[in-house]
């Protein structure tokens, strides 16, 4: 049997430590931590990422992103009255395009009917006031899942920028406020806001993906738009290498240049420190996208009881806060302006 420690008296511990700074006394107490508390998450700070599609009633859920469904416009809109009435600043529209609807240029995507554009437009008539996010890629559209053109085994870059130009323009038309280009061709923003000003929308802001990368974090959201299983190949000839940073500043610099309002770095999580560097370079409106892979990996380990998926929840968008995030696309986003609202 081991003696025990011999336990010196408090006064002989102190003054042997002898400590003038003792970073414990500010966190002695809940009133102390919230008064030196650095970053706070707010309602402000939440887009919310929604899946559309098409039919009339039901939804239908996405097995990898557990709490998250394909919404029919019906559905939609009233998801976006329930996020005005939370306060959450904006939602982001993501449509399953039908497969028979899906073809090799993507044309559906100039439909000025299409789902994505009929669903801003019953949004604008139920919640004027919530701010709508719009996505320009012909990946839903496409029957290889590709966001660009596809010439054999090559994405052609110039002619697929003359097509989204034309697809902002009718989703502006359609009612956008924000066009969000998540395609990563060259030259898109300046092609984008060029025809957007051409068309007289001026006041109609754009959101780049600015700096997203080539990322495995994307799966469950291929399952949701339904392109998981027809991708060819991969997306690594447009989208940004995980190994790098510097890449990531140039990008931001050149669809800033080109006219971007807002920058967002995608994913977010595995990416801190691009978002760090983007706002501390660049001080403009910079946002993260928390992906499907990220929300699916907590919902996953949570629903085993592997952590606390509440806590972890809330630490994990704070750590975007922390990183200088001015807000962060996120499917919790309902979730967490729900907590959010209970507690003040
Ligand atoms: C495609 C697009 C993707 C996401 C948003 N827009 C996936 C991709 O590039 O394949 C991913 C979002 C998520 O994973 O939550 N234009």
């Amino acid at each position: 049997k081991l003696s025990p420690f011999p336990r010196p008296s408090a006064q002989e511990a102190a003054s042997s430590l002898n400590l003038t700074h003792r970073p414990r006394r500010n966190r002695k107490a809940e009133w102390s931590r919230r008064l030196v508390r650095e970053n706070v998450l707010t309602t402000s700070d939440l887009i919310w990422p929604l899946f559309v599609v098409e039919g009339t009633s039901g939804s239908q859920p996405v097995a990898s992103m557990p709490g998250v469904e394909r919404l029919t416009i019906a559905g939609v809109a009233k998801e976006a009255e329930r996020a005005a009435s939370l306060n959450i600043p904006a939602i982001a529209l993501f449509p399953y395009t039908d497969p028979v609807l899906r073809d090799h240029t993507g044309s559906e995507s100039l439909n000025p009917r299409n789902l994505v554009n009929r669903a801003v437009r019953e949004i604008k008539r139920v919640a004027p006031g919530i701010g709508v996010i719009t996505d320009i890629a012909l990946d839903p559209y496409t029957s290889h899942g590709h966001d660009g053109l596809l010439e054999g085994e090559k994405i052609l870059n110039d002619e697929t920028v003359a097509l989204l130009a034309r697809q902002a323009v009718l989703q502006a038309e359609a009612g956008s406020d924000i066009i969000a280009p998540s395609d990563m061709m060259d030259g898109r923003v300046g092609a984008i806001r060029a025809a957007l000003d051409d068309a007289g929308f001026e006041d109609v802001q754009i959101m780049s993906y600015a700096a997203k990368y080539a990322s495995a974090f994307y799966g469950p959201f291929r399952d949701a738009i339904g392109t998981n299983a027809t991708l060819i190949g991969d997306k690594r000839t447009y989208q940004m290498d995980p190994a790098n940073t510097d890449e990531a500043l140039r990008e931001v610099a050149l669809d800033l240049e080109e006219g971007a309002d807002m920058i967002m770095v995608k994913p977010g999580m595995p990416y801190l420190d691009i978002v760090q560097r983007v706002k501390e370079t660049f001080a403009v409106p910079t946002f993260a996208y928390q992906v499907s892979g990220e929300y699916a990996m907590i919902q996953a380990a949570a629903q085993n009881g592997w952590i606390d998926g509440e806590r972890a929840m809330i630490e994990s968008l704070l750590a975007f806060k922390r990183a200088g995030a001015d807000g962060i696309l996120t499917y919790f986003a309902p979730r967490v302006a729900e907590k959010l609202k209970a507690q003040a």
